[in-house]
């Protein structure tokens, strides 16, 4: 059985292109081939910036933490428990700002976590949750993909270097782009990024 974990992020709620583009192709992958799908939706339920209770609290034993650092861990160890279980991860990110929301950030934040899901060796980083396939969905309201404005896009090889640090280095990207240049430039990307779910889906069947 294939256990799937969708983490969405558009502070934009119910108009958000990466939460309805990430949502089709978890989705689409379920009608195909069976499974869970676990929604981890960043926007209706944000995570907390992570804290001292919460630092102090992943270095300290579990006896030693504290009932705040017990409980900050605990979030913590709930969100990485929801990727071990995961073979699929799907992420709708939202462009703010040129980056990843905050929302997703704190979630990233909450996971990369030294001798759980990242180590150090001999030849550097090594990831502590490889093996699972991800689709990364970023919508973005310029166009990042080519053109002048590729420079300032420090939403997706961000997101791929976090990802590949903890050994998430399966990553398939699908964006939607252009969104706020007007209805027909728009509209022209909703449909292009439609027929990218549409592919991605048949390859995986
Ligand atoms: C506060 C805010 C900041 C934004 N910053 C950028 C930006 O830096 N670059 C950009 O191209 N679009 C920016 N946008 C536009 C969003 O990337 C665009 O609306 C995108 O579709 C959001 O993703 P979503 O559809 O998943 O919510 C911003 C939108 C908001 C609300």
């Amino acid at each position: 059985m294939t256990n799937t974990l969708l983490v969405t992020s558009s502070p934009r709620g119910a108009e958000g292109l990466s939460t309805r583009f990430a949502t089709e192709i978890a989705e689409g992958l379920k009608a195909r081939s069976g499974g869970t799908i676990t929604v981890r939706d960043l926007a209706t339920e944000p995570l907390p910036h992570i804290t001292p209770a919460y630092i102090n609290g992943r270095i300290a034993s579990p006896e030693a933490r504290t009932a705040e650092q017990a409980e900050a861990v605990k979030l913590a160890e709930t969100l990485v428990g929801e990727i071990r279980a995961a073979d699929i991860i799907i992420l709708g990110s939202s462009m703010i700002n040129f980056g990843p929301s905050s929302l997703l950030k704190a979630w990233f934040d909450h996971i990369i976590w030294p001798g759980v899901t990242f180590g150090y060796g001999e030849t550097g980083p090594i990831g502590l949750v490889p093996n699972k396939k991800v689709y990364l969905v970023t919508a973005t309201g310029g166009v990042f993909s080519e053109g002048k404005y590729a420079s300032f896009d420090f939403q997706t090889g961000y997101l791929r270097h976090l990802l590949g640090f903890i050994g998430l280095t399966d990553v398939e990207l699908v964006r939607v782009e252009g969104t706020v240049l007007g209805p027909d430039v728009a509209n022209a990307a909703i449909a292009a990024t439609e027929a990218q779910v549409r592919a991605v889906l048949e390859r995986a069947a």
